[in-house]
């Protein structure tokens, strides 16, 4: 993979520190080598080329470049690239398969989940910790596990419906 520094305007190169890493990457396994001050965000964004994790504000707030470590839902844009040495890094370019939408996208998609889309793929990062967890949630957990995402755009009401959209789906395709 290329190697991802921050630039430090005329530093040497040989002064800036770096780390090698290994992590899955929806799937696919990388090794990077990153300067260990690089946020995950970037690692994903410019390291990877995996912009569909979107960066709102850069201080945790607002839950746009929310993907999963291991299956937990983490703000990339809180933890260090270094941090994902040795786990399992999904983002939601690893939802759909070549042939067919996730149910999360499908859901969106019937329920009107997005306009401007930009907190859309933190918010399916953050549903999907959740169905996998608990596959049949009320519309308070649903609430509850998005609440660390913003969306400027939709008032939430068809977000919580699109992914209890999603939860049934896949229930319906597990056969329960
Ligand atoms: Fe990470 Fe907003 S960019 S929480
Ligand atoms: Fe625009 Fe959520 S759809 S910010």
């Amino acid at each position: 993979m290329t190697m991802v520094y921050e630039d430090r305007g005329d530093e040497a190169e040989a002064a800036v520190p770096v780390r090698r890493i290994r992590f899955t990457v929806n799937g696919e396994k990388k090794i990077a080598e990153v300067e260990p001050r690089l946020l995950l965000a970037h690692l994903i964004r410019q390291g990877l080329g995996l912009t569909g994790t979107h960066m709102g504000c850069d201080t945790t707030n607002c839950g746009a470049c929310t993907v999963l470590v291991d299956g937990v839902a983490v703000k990339s844009c809180t933890m260090l690239a270094v941090q994902v040495d040795g786990h399992e890094l999904s983002t939601v370019e690893g939802l759909a398969t070549a042939s067919e939408l996730h149910p999360l996208q499908e859901g969106f998609k019937e329920e009107h989940g997005l306009q401007c889309g930009f907190c859309t793929p933190g918010m399916m990062m953050a549903a999907k910790a959740l169905l996998d967890a608990n596959p049949d949630p009320s519309e308070e957990d649903v609430r509850w596990a998005l609440s660390g995402n913003l969306c400027r755009c939709t008032g939430y009401q068809n977000i919580v419906k699109s992914v209890l959209w999603a939860a049934e789906k896949l229930r319906t395709s597990a056969g329960e």
